[in-house]
């Protein structure tokens, strides 16, 4: 079976290559060699529609073969661009070159990402049907055509390739699982469990295991691919970073860096901006408590690179703010080995001047040389300088805001960018000093969301904003995507654990876990003012507001409906007690409540939290001090509810309810 499929791999570049001598009519499909040769391959491709699929050719610089929400391929001499258009639930197809958009293939769910695989057939995530759709091309400028998909636990957003091409990589989010998806129709998917919030997966160059970051809770993940063996750790968090004292905060791009930033499409001789230099005495290497990271590449040396943020989440004591009186948010890009995650940068890198703080997608270039992260709070693209030490940066590009996803074209030396609040690609000139050539705007089919979601959404993303954060912090830092870090942050009530704001803000009131903010205004002048910043109006809160009502969970499905029903059972059971205070819709009565969680000797009220989505909030309590749900079961009993007269199947079934929430 193996080798049948690598003679068919191999056939469908071969006839690429001879197709792209001689471009055709765009309309026209440009090859009839359909790749099937034997019965068997042909059994594993059912539905054959009419047309047979164009000899695409994935363009993929670094030859990781990775997923964002774009992906570069070429056919007949054209370079094509396929979009994830979450916004729009399609699937965008544009030409690079002439920077038309040739077609929209409509698809009933919200992409999270794409990827071409070499024998040219487009695998593209679906984040909220979680599924993988395997599609092929038979028009440059027609809707592409679903070849067949595969079911995988809920919010796909990340692939990446097995090297042969034989499997796909997919990382589910919300769904807490690494799939191994074989591309072939007879193999079956197999899911691996994996803590909180994977976010990005690349496989390791010889194809034995896939190397996993996740985007809360300061995890990595090693999957072998043969044993389904789970490592998980975190990282070396050694960086550099300026020192610290009265004087001297993180050094920031000045205004007049930043200036311009705010303007979608400036000048082309605006586009590029020199990084300001930080000045050398003044830096320390630090290690550093916690990590976030969306991203992933593979070099090709083998070596993994991850732009992150490091931040440091302050002292148990009470503190001025959220992490200390000098929020720290410090970016680096950590290079490390794929087999046992030792760091292979020398302490830290040089990347701590960048206003990168919310890195999101990334690509190396053909040589391997720069790295490219696109900065979807800063409206830039980060040009990193990389040699055998780690990386430095170079430039900042400006792009249009919303920078999410970043892909390189190998043979023409250009990035392709994403941005997706503004729904703008932009491409960006690699040969030289890097520099934006071209921008399109992709139009909206469906309707747009109102003004003040627009708003509130690059508020909430928006770096180096002053009425946030006087570090450059952003609400998305803490809150990705409206959800949680997993980390525990200091305050001047002592440490407090980031909540989950998606679904758990309407009728949730009041707010803070100690319950003193009776609604988000005052809620967020405690924010801004914990992160230095200057404040927000009314209109900004209402955007952000709007914004965040307008988040979506994804769907899930119990594991075991019958379970989470008894489980339901024994929630509003009086013997249990859970309902008497997460009770309706918000699963809260809006009260504070002592149940025993107060530092020592102290007491103390919380604010009933809301259990909406508590599956997916680890950990648990005011302070983090639960790692899971059935800790917290265990560690509150008496004092919140009563479950030590549970049996472990009933324990089983609490649980699994809650899971539903
Ligand atoms: C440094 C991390 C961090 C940043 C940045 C941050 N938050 Fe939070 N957020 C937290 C923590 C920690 C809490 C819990 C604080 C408490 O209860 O005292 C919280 C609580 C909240 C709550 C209350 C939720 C509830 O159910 O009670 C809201 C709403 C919120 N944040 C919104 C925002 C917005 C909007 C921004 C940007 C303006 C923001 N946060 C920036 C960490 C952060
Ligand atoms: C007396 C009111 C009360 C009762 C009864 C109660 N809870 Fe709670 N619950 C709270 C409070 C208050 C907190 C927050 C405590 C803290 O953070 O220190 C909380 C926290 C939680 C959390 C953690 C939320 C998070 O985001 O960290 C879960 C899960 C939870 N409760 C489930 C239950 C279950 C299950 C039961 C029944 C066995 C139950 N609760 C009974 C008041 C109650």
């Amino acid at each position: 079976m193996k080798r049948s499929l690598l003679a068919t791999t191999l056939l469908a570049l071969c006839s690429c290559r001879a197709q792209t001598v001689e471009p055709p009519h765009p309309s026209m499909p440009v090859s009839s060699a359909s790749p099937m040769t034997t019965a068997e391959t042909a059994k594993a491709q059912p539905a054959l529609p009419t047309l047979p699929a164009l000899p695409l050719e994935p363009l993929d610089a670094a030859g990781t073969m990775s997923a964002g929400a774009i992906a570069l391929a070429r056919v007949a001499g054209r370079t094509l661009s396929f979009i994830a258009d979450a916004d729009d639930r399609a699937l965008v197809t544009f030409d690079v070159d002439t920077r038309v958009k040739l077609a929209s293939t409509s698809l009933g769910m919200r992409p999270s990402a794409v990827l071409v695989t070499r024998a040219g057939r487009v695998a593209v995530l679906g984040a909220d049907d979680a599924h993988v759709h395997l599609m092929m091309l038979v028009a440059v400028d027609a809707a592409l055509v679903e070849e067949r998909s595969i079911e995988v636990p809920a919010e796909p957003v990340a692939a990446a390739l097995v090297a042969n091409d034989d499997a796909l990589l997919v990382a589910s989010r919300w769904g807490h699982a690494l799939s191994i998806v074989p591309l072939s129709a007879s193999g079956h998917p197999v899911s691996i469990d994996l803590p909180r919030d994977p976010s990005a997966v690349v496989a390791s160059a010889d194809g034995k295991r896939a190397i996993v970051m996740h985007a809360a809770g300061s995890n990595a993940s090693v999957v072998e691919l043969a044993t389904h063996t789970v490592t998980t750790g975190s990282l070396d968090r050694r960086v550099q970073r300026p020192v610290f004292n009265e004087m001297l905060m993180m050094p920031r791009p000045s205004a007049s860096d930043l200036a311009g930033f705010e303007n979608a499409n400036p000048a082309p001789s605006q586009t590029s901006v020199p990084m300001p230099v930080a000045r050398k005495p003044q830096v320390e290497t630090v290690n550093l408590r916690a990590d976030q990271t969306f991203a992933l590449v593979r070099a090709s040396d083998g070596r993994f690179m991850a732009p992150e943020v490091f931040v440091e989440t302050g002292p148990a004591a009470p503190s001025g703010g959220y992490g200390g009186s000098h929020g720290t948010v410090t970016p680096a890009v950590v290079s490390f080995a794929g087999d046992d995650g030792r760091r292979l940068d020398s302490g830290g890198d040089r990347t701590f001047g960048s206003p990168c703080l919310l890195p999101r997608g990334a690509a190396l270039d053909e040589i391997g040389k720069r790295m490219l992260v696109a900065c979807i709070g800063s409206s830039a693209v980060a040009v990193l300088g990389v040699d055998a030490k780690g990386v430095k940066v170079a430039r900042m590009v400006q792009v249009a805001k919303g920078p999410e996803a970043i892909a390189v074209d190998a043979e023409g030396r250009r990035a392709v960018v994403w941005s997706t609040f503004e729904r703008t690609l932009s491409v960006i000139d690699l040969k030289g000093a890097p520099k934006r050539i071209a921008t399109a705007s992709v139009e909206r089919a469906a309707p747009a969301p109102g003004e003040d979601v627009m708003r509130g959404q690059a508020l909430f993303h928006a770096s180096f904003d002053e009425r946030v954060s006087s570090d450059g912090r952003a609400c998305a830092n803490c809150h990705p995507d409206g959800r949680d870090d997993g980390l525990t942050w200091s305050s001047p009530n002592g440490p407090m654990q980031t909540p989950m704001l998606l679904g758990r803000l309407e009728g949730t009131a009041p707010y803070g876990w100690d319950g003193t903010a009776k609604d988000l205004t005052h809620h967020l002048a405690h924010t801004t003012s914990r992160l230095g910043g200057a404040g927000l109006s009314k209109r900004d809160v209402t955007d952000i507001a709007a914004y965040l009502a307008s988040l979506k969970a994804p769907v899930t499905t119990p594991a075991d409906p019958t379970l989470a029903t008894r489980g339901a059972d024994l929630f509003h059971a009086e013997a249990v007690g859970c309902s008497g205070c997460h009770a309706g819709d918000a699963l809260t009565d809006g009260d504070t409540h002592d149940v025993e969680s107060g530092r020592p000797g102290r007491g103390g009220s919380f604010d009933t939290p809301s259990l909406r989505y508590i599956a997916r909030s680890a950990p648990y309590f005011h302070d983090g001090r639960y790692a899971t749900l059935g800790e917290m079961l265990t560690g509150t009993d008496g004092a919140m509810g009563h479950t030590s007269q549970l049996s472990p199947d009933e324990r089983t079934a609490l649980q699994a309810y809650l899971e539903t929430l």
